[in-house]
């Protein structure tokens, strides 16, 4: 069984998507941790991401592995870990453009096709429920308002000691929302089946139990 959650950056599809998981007895794959990974390596790398032959040749050699213990998930690059890495600002403001590239797109849904096949899995990212598993089970689509979660993302950077004002998050959101909703490939978009939630006003607690009332009806 495939749950699907897609929604704009930092609406609180990571933290619910992990609660879920873990309450389902669920894999958990984020696949926006994975676009940060090659967003990462590109940058590191400066491969010229709109060079067709030095994209093949980075995608070719590029080896991203995701190993889960008791539940937390850590990716690691040519065996080193990232999962802290990708989470700055820096690698947030240059996933966007290079998660919009099709080349990558196609390797990245590859990988997420592999790692939920024959398995109970919980995926999250912005195009789960209408490309890379529009058969799943059941999707849900998170908002919340721009304060919201320019607040929440400045809350997560403070945890490893990266210091925002708001106002710059906020513009940051802003623009990742146009590039991911406005791009050509795959753009953030709700599935016509998909349950919205908006989170603005609920606790992450209120969230997921409401999460897996749905869970339970669509299994019945
Ligand atoms: O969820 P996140 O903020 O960690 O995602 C990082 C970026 O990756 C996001 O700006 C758009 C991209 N992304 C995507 O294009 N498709 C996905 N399925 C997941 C993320």
């Amino acid at each position: 069984m495939i749950i699907a959650i897609d929604g704009p950056a930092a609406s609180g599809k990571s933290t619910s998507a992990r609660l879920l998981a873990d309450e389902l007895d669920f894999l958990y794959l984020d696949t926006g941790a994975m676009y940060r990974c090659i967003a990462l390596s590109v940058t590191e790398n400066k491969v010229d991401i709109y060079n067709q032959l030095s994209l093949e040749s980075f995608i070719g050699d590029f080896n991203l592995e995701l190993h889960t213990v008791d539940g937390i998930s850590d990716f690691l690059i040519n065996g080193a870990s990232v999962s802290e890495k990708i989470r700055t600002n820096a690698v947030s403001k240059k996933v966007s453009e290079i998660s919009a590239i099709p080349m990558i797109r196609k390797y990245m849904v590859k990988m997420q096709r592999e790692f939920a096949k024959n398995n109970n899995c919980v995926v999250e990212g912005r195009d789960i429920g209408t490309v890379v598993f529009p058969q799943a089970e059941i999707k849900f689509f998170i908002t919340a308002s721009v304060e919201v979660r320019a607040k929440r993302r400045q809350l997560e950077l403070q945890n490893i000691g990266d210091k925002i004002a708001l106002k710059d998050l906020q513009d940051d959101i802003r623009a990742r929302d146009r590039y991911d909703s406005e791009r050509a490939h795959s753009p953030l978009k709700k599935a016509f089946d998909a349950i919205e939630i908006d989170t603005t006003e609920i606790t992450i607690d209120e969230q997921v139990r409401y999460m897996i009332k749905n869970v339970k009806l669509n299994n019945k």
